[in-house]
């Protein structure tokens, strides 16, 4: 089979395609992930306009920690993408998504650690202990440490097979963070229970497309599709009614029912 990074280059504007992503596609997105960043340094210096609102401190940490769990369903996102819209060298995108998502998860936690607590390390023990929603939210970032130091090609080659099985935790993590947003909200959750939804879509999406689930339903579908054309020298099958009348006996009434005679 070919592998999708090595096909055959289309040339477009010149270019193949993997220079294409090299050149062209990675350094846009490598920029669209910095505009959070930006707005919210703008926001913090009150430059061209914007501002963080009276509680900086807060408006760091919403952003931060909104910004890296809209970045982990990017990621989630990027395999659906691309096999629907038939875009294999999607994939060349998604290790950048996952990564800023890890920043900006980073940036989340520090400036909860910094600005928020003020390091103070009890504080942090005693919210982790004490604080389900915090206890979420460090969980993931734990989990995420080792996708990021196994996201290089060398690790990759490195673990091989169980290189997927580990980077499924990427699922846990998007729960962990979606539960998380919910938890800490006080008063309206209708966000992150729409984030809760797309993480449902895309759940549901890999279900289907599932290997397992379709060895699971492998006996169903033979069970459906068995009786509709007979093989040949087979003697043909009686219509579901015939069969049914068949076995209720002349009288139509089951011989073993209750309400049999
Ligand atoms: C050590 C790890 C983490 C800590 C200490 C932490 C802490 C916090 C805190 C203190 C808040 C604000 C709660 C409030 O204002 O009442 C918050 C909000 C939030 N966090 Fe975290 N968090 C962590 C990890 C994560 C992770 C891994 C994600 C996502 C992947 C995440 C996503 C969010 C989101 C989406 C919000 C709400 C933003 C909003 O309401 O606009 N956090 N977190």
């Amino acid at each position: 089979m070919t592998d999708v990074r090595t096909a055959s280059p289309t040339p477009f504007l010149g270019l193949s395609v993997e220079r294409r992503y090299r050149f062209v596609y990675k350094p846009l997105v490598f920029l669209a992930c910095l505009i959070p960043l930006v707005w919210m340094t703008c926001a913090l210096f009150g430059w061209f306009g914007f501002s963080a609102g009276v509680d900086q401190v807060k408006f760091l940490e919403l952003r931060c920690g909104k910004t890296a769990l809209n970045m982990m369903l990017l990621t989630l996102m990027v395999t659906p993408v691309r096999q629907l819209a038939r875009l294999p060298n999607l994939v060349r995108l998604r290790r950048m998504l996952g990564l800023f998502a890890f920043f900006y998860v980073l940036l989340h936690f520090a400036v909860y650690l910094l600005l928020d607590v003020d390091l103070d390390w009890h504080m942090v023990a005693s919210d982790i202990f004490k604080r389900p929603y915090i206890t979420l939210g460090f969980t993931a970032l734990l989990l995420l440490i080792p996708l990021a130091v196994t996201s290089t090609n060398r690790m990759m080659r490195r673990l091989g097979r169980r290189w997927g099985r580990l980077h499924r935790l990427t699922y846990v993590i998007a729960i962990l963070g979606v539960w998380h947003f919910y938890w800490q909200e006080k008063i309206d959750v209708r966000e992150p229970l729409v984030y809760a939804g797309i993480l449902m879509v895309l759940f549901g999406y890999r279900w289907i497309r599932s290997p397992k689930m379709w060895a699971v339903l492998a006996p169903l579908r033979t069970l459906r599709s068995a009786p509709t054309h007979p093989a040949p020298h087979t003697k043909p099958a009686l219509p579901v009614r015939a069969q049914t009348e068949r076995a209720l006996g002349a009288s139509g009434v089951c011989p073993t029912s209750p309400n049999g005679p």
